[in-house]
């Protein structure tokens, strides 16, 4: 007897456990429902009684063994299981966390639309110079228009600021190519404005740029309705109301039928039946000038929207704020497709 629990005992701890069949081969062998341990419990009757007790304490520390080593190799094995490719590729299928920020669903489907036109994409500094911002925009230091636009100049450095609307990206852009231009440059903006369900300190625009040979403004009212449509639905309707800005003329402000009630009147368009998404107009010819294009040859349309406005008008969104405040409650409503 002694000598089976000694065997049995040296058989345990040499068991050498290097995978998971190995691990299940030991726990058949002295923990399964007929294992080797319990073939000796049975035998523990013919032990006589005065031997009994010990040998009972013997059977039990093996049975321990058994159990501590099975339980120390099942453990380690579940941390360290080799994970296969299919493992991995099945996390990837998860849905994807997280969503896209609405003005970047708006702003990718303006892109989109632009780009059907032949409209290409191009960024513009954050950072910007006083021409850039400004003086080339036909607005000189002394002019009233630069009222409109709280800016934020650089303390240290007053020709440095940053911009207030992103038709500074017209200006970069016609200084680096020739026409024909056709261009959108989206963009942060950044206005010292109180903030409101209204306004904010920054914000989003987009700027859209077409120079070539006789562009009329009915171009311009074309391609603008022809956006409309595209992105508000078949019926919207545009308005061209008469308006200034300094680097075009005649300029215009554009309003598109209200598409939460359909012109009827509700919250969104403050029960007129239009909402205002942004300025548009030919380009005034001393901008051109400045940009080193030949105003009696070439001649342009610009128009620059408010993404906000856009976006609140799609999604129904009623406090401006709510767009950079990162409440993932509302972030959540505009999940990853
Ligand atoms: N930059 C103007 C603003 O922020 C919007 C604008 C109006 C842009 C007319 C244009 C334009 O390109 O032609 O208020």
């Amino acid at each position: 007897m002694k000598e089976k629990i000694e065997s049995l005992l040296e058989e345990v701890e040499k068991f050498k456990i290097e995978s998971k069949e190995h691990l299940e081969a030991f726990r058949i062998r002295f923990l399964g429902s007929k294992n080797a341990i319990k073939d000796i419990f049975t035998d523990l009757k013919n032990v006589a009684p005065e031997l009994r007790k010990e040998v009972g304490l013997q059977i039990n520390a093996l049975k321990n063994k058994a159990e501590e080593k099975f339980n120390s190799f099942h453990n380690s094995s579940e941390n360290t299981e080799e994970k296969t490719i299919e493992d991995y590729s099945r996390t990837a299928e998860v849905k994807p966390l997280g969503s896209i920020h609405p003005i970047s669903l708006v702003t990718n489907e303006f892109t989109e639309i632009f780009k059907r036109l032949g409209f290409v994409v191009a960024d513009g500094p954050e950072i910007e110079d006083d021409w850039h911002n400004f003086t080339a925009l036909n607005t000189p230091a002394d002019h009233p228009a630069r009222d409109m636009q709280d800016t934020y100049f650089i303390q240290q450095n007053p020709d440095i600021l940053l911009r207030t609307q992103t038709s500074s990206g017209q200006v970069h852009y016609m200084e680096k190519k020739k026409p024909p231009i056709r261009v959108i440059s989206p963009g942060r903006v950044y206005r010292n404005e109180a903030i409101s369900a209204r306004a904010h300190c920054f914000f989003h625009q987009i700027e859209g740029l077409y120079v070539a040979e006789k562009v009329s403004f009915a171009d311009l009212k074309q391609t603008l309705q022809f956006f409309a449509r595209e992105m508000y639905g078949e019926k919207t309707q545009i308005r061209l109301r008469p308006s200034f800005f300094p680097f075009t003329e005649p300029s215009a402000e554009m309003d598109v039928s209200c598409s939460i009630c359909n012109g009827k009147g509700c919250n969104i368009c403050k029960h007129s039946g239009w909402v205002e998404i942004g300025g548009c107009g030919m380009v005034d010819p001393n901008v051109l000038n400045n940009c080193g294009i030949d105003p009696e040859k070439y001649s342009g349309f610009a128009f620059g929207f408010g993404i906000e406005r856009m976006t609140m008008m799609k999604y129904q969104v009623k406090d401006l704020r709510l767009f950079s405040e990162n409440d993932v409650r509302f972030l959540e409503q505009f999940k990853a497709v």
